[in-house]
């Protein structure tokens, strides 16, 4: 019998199901929820609410793409935990009827290792696919974590240093917020920065040790430098926009890089991923690529659909787990806060 997995997402604001059929994901369908936009952030009952709304549309777009019905699932996967509580409930009570319906089994899914195995989605075109093998070390910066970890195998992930305050998406989205920019910041930062210079201007970068990461200190420097200079200047921003984007994203990824070397020579392993809602940032892919060509690294970016939140990420996180018969009651509940 061919393993045909459903995938879904609904962790945060992206309502997202995708089809795997023997490991390869064939169709992959996201409603992103611009409702947030207005409120400078994800507003959790909104989300939830337009989950409801999303879902069966979703799924059933994923179907249709795929060209299956839903009587071909072999088994349905969900994000079970961390995220959202109401977000997170849609998406489970909707798997666990559904499976229930279908007879089928249920697998729960931890977000950031879907995250982290978005890497090793094959693309479907053989050109492309270079993936990495394991055990590979990937960086998960997303809109809720920023972690480095070995992964040693598909359901072995060891996380080596992680966020001790804000993450990296945060960092993003929190100083746009300061420069007077829409939620969520990162893609828009990353637009800016095309065209600024990066140098321009420094802000403080942590002196954190080991592995660990901690990005609160550069929303504070932002916002006291730009304190500063507005009072000496009411457009300051406005007439250094692209500037201030450009050093705001250079200090981000000056700090991520410089830890994945430390990982890197920590560890010996010289496969080095990215991950998550900022591994689309084009900065940070161009001085993965970059940094890894000339240390010598092997270096994998996710194609953009999975970087940020989607189903085939977890319909791919499903397939190994459906593979090593590990199933979910149907009774299980979602979790708000769960460490990986
Ligand atoms: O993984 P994700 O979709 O959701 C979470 O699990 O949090 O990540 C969302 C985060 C947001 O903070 C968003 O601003 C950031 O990813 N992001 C970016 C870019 N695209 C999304 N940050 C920087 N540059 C981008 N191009
Ligand atoms: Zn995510």
């Amino acid at each position: 019998m061919l393993a045909i997995i459903l995938g879904i997402e609904s962790s945060c604001d992206d309502t997202s199901a995708a089809i795997c059929i023997e490991g390869k994901v064939v169709s992959n369908v996201t409603a992103s929820q611009k409702i947030h936009e207005q409120y400078g952030g994800v507003v959790p009952e909104l989300a939830s609410r337009a989950h409801i709304q999303n879902i069966v549309p979703v799924v059933d777009t994923a179907l249709k793409k795929a060209e299956i019905s839903a009587k071909d699932i072999t088994a349905i996967a969900f994000t079970q935990a961390p995220g959202l509580i109401g977000s997170l409930l849609v998406g489970s009570q909707f798997a666990k009827s559904m499976a229930m319906s279908l007879q089928v089994p249920l697998i729960a899914v931890h977000h950031m290792q879907a995250h982290v195995l978005a890497n090793v989605i094959p693309s479907g075109e053989e050109y492309l696919d270079k993936k990495p093998s394991f055990p590979f070390l990937c960086l998960t910066v997303s809109g809720g974590h920023t972690q480095i970890v070995v992964a040693h195998n598909p359901l072995h992930l060891e996380v080596l240093g992680e966020t001790i305050d804000d993450a990296a998406g945060e960092a993003f989205d929190k100083t746009a917020k300061i420069l007077g920019l829409p939620y969520p910041g990162g893609p828009l930062i990353d637009k800016y920065a095309k065209v600024g210079d990066p140098h321009k201007f420094k802000f403080a970068e942590p002196q954190i040790p080991d592995l660990n990461f901690s990005f609160s200190g550069l929303k504070t420097s932002v916002l006291y430098f730009l304190n500063k200079q507005k009072f000496e200047n009411p457009h300051f921003i406005e007439e250094n926009k692209e500037d201030l984007c450009a050093s705001v994203q250079f200090t981000i990824i000056d700090i991520l890089i410089k830890k994945l070397k430390k990982a890197v020579a920590q560890t010996g392993i010289n496969q080095v991923c990215i991950a998550g809602g900022v591994s689309a940032n084009s900065g940070l892919r161009e001085t993965l690529t970059k940094v890894g060509a000339e240390l010598g690294w092997e270096t994998f970016c996710p194609p953009f659909q999975y970087c940020t939140d989607n189903g085939g990420m977890i319909a791919i996180t499903g397939y190994y787990k459906y593979l090593s018969g590990e199933f979910a009651d149907l009774n299980i509940s979602p979790t708000a806060r769960a460490k990986w």
